[in-house]
């Protein structure tokens, strides 16, 4: 029977045709319900880090604040942020709060320089996580008739177990592929009949295109469901991948520092940015300059506040990511913005700030070029270049590629503000990912 769910905080009403009673009470409570148990566990929360981490205790302590002072939740505003520094410099368990002996499993995330950022978890650190990922699956329109083959990588990387644990506690039948051996991934696709699958968005378009080259039909194929995250991609890849597919892409968000997947999903109904799961992760949005609290619905840095989290209780941790609240689909909880990337992937060339995701959008707009696309960036006599390198959907000649350089170089000029050296060559040129894609190579040398 459909329902028509009434947004609490002024945003579209959305239909959908689940029953009441596959929601779960949260996701249609009362906001005063939802901020009541918000303030309880973020107390919870910021004392437990407070008592039991001793650098945060530091960083209160330089402030001048005590949980004593967190009496409502825009309180939290006056707490210190926490930093991948921070975890850097407390490695390996310098910030988990509970003895090691009540640790049950431990994630790291490699990053590019330095030491591994590393997370702990206590059995019901896992259990809360499975229950996330469960609700993110269900978000998705995924039920416990489904299987669901997870493609994100196993390991350290909380890709694969968080969505592994999550469709387990769905009652999904999971397929446990991992990422790469993209042959076998088709395989089992073909012979299993997945209905949902887990994956990064650039290797589920290696994936597509690897079929296509085996003679398969995507649109043939038994999957229904997409759930795509752990790096940025655009409302035009959704399409992309929607149309060749022929399925539902549903953008799913997290980070290992906070737990993993499972921070955010979207509504099948509605795909409108994901929502962001509020009973156990509180949202702000700061100006990544000043740190100052953005009022709602302005883009800035997301900020989480873990309310849960027992063994790594992560007060006003800085994402990097950059995005806006937006209303909700329906019930309480806020929604997201798609990602448009993270401030550290921000490319500032020639005094021109730019994401990757802006090259992205462009050409996904010009008939073809396809969405494979790496920048590389480089400094030739004090002047820092872009080389955008895309492959064309199928080979051409010499004239339609002309056409097609200039008609991209153009549009990054006129849309972005730089001007641009484009690199065109035929399908599979272009290295291919197997998890996040690497989208841009610097090669200027770094500051010193
Ligand atoms: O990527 C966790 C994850 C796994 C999320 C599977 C979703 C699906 P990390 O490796 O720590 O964890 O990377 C986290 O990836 O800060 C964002 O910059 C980016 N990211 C994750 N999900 C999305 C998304 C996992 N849906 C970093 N859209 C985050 C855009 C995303 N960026």
């Amino acid at each position: 029977m459909p329902v028509r769910i009434q947004s609490l905080r002024g945003g579209a009403t959305i239909k959908t045709n689940r029953q009441a009673g596959s929601l779960e009470p949260i996701e249609t409570a009362s906001i005063d319900e939802l901020q009541g148990i918000q303030l309880e566990r973020m107390q919870q929360s910021v004392r437990h880090a407070y008592t039991r981490v001793a650098p945060y205790r530091l960083k209160c302590e330089a402030l001048g604040v005590t949980p004593d002072d967190l009496q409502s939740l825009s309180d939290i505003a006056k707490f210190p942020f926490t930093t991948k520094g921070d975890l850097r410099d407390n490695y390996p368990f310098g910030l988990t709060a509970v003895p090691m002996e009540d640790v049950v499993r431990i994630h790291a995330s490699s990053g590019t320089t330095g030491k591994p950022t590393v997370v702990t978890y206590t059995r019901q650190d896992i259990d809360h996580w499975a229950d996330l990922v469960a609700r993110c699956i269900r978000a998705s329109g995924g039920t416990r008739k489904d299987m669901l083959h997870v493609s994100y990588g196993y390991g350290l990387f909380t890709g694969g177990l968080g969505a592994h644990y999550g469709a387990e506690r769905l009652g999904c039948a999971v397929i446990p592929m991992g990422g790469g051996q993209t042959a076998k991934q088709i395989q089992l696709i073909q012979d299993f009949k997945p209905s949902i699958i887990m994956i990064t968005p650039s290797y589920m378009l290696n994936v597509i295109d690897e079929m296509e080259r085996q003679g398969i039909d995507p649109r043939e194929t038994s999957l229904k469901v997409g759930i795509f995250g752990a790096e940025p991609w655009t409302n035009s890849m959704r399409q992309e991948i929607e149309s060749r597919l022929g399925i539902d892409a549903l953008d799913i968000y997290g980070l290992s520092e906070v737990g993993g997947p499972g921070v955010a999903n979207e509504y099948i109904e509605s795909k409108s940015g994901p929502t962001i799961w509020e009973d156990h992760y509180y949202p702000e949005i700061i100006d990544p300059e000043t740190g100052k609290v953005l009022p709602e619905g302005e883009y800035g840095e997301l900020v989480i506040t873990t309310l849960t989290r027992e063994a790594l209780p992560m007060i006003r941790y800085r994402t990097r990511d950059l995005t806006r609240l937006l209303p909700p689909d329906f019930g309480p909880m806020r929604r997201m913005d798609k990602i448009t990337g993270r401030s550290d992937d921000m490319l500032i060339i020639r005094g021109v700030n730019m994401f990757p995701s802006q090259i992205e959008e462009i050409l996904l707009g010009i008939d073809g070029l396809s969405p494979h696309y790496q920048l590389l960036v480089e400094r030739q006599a004090s002047m820092d270049t872009l080389s955008v390198f895309v492959e064309t959907r199928e080979l051409q000649d010499a004239t339609t590629m002309a056409r097609l350089r200039t008609e991209l170089g153009r549009k990054i000029k006129s849309l972005v503000g730089l001007s641009s050296t484009i690199e065109l060559s035929g399908p599979g040129t272009i290295e291919r990912s197997e998890g996040k894609a690497r989208r841009v190579v610097d090669k200027r040398p770094a500051l010193s």
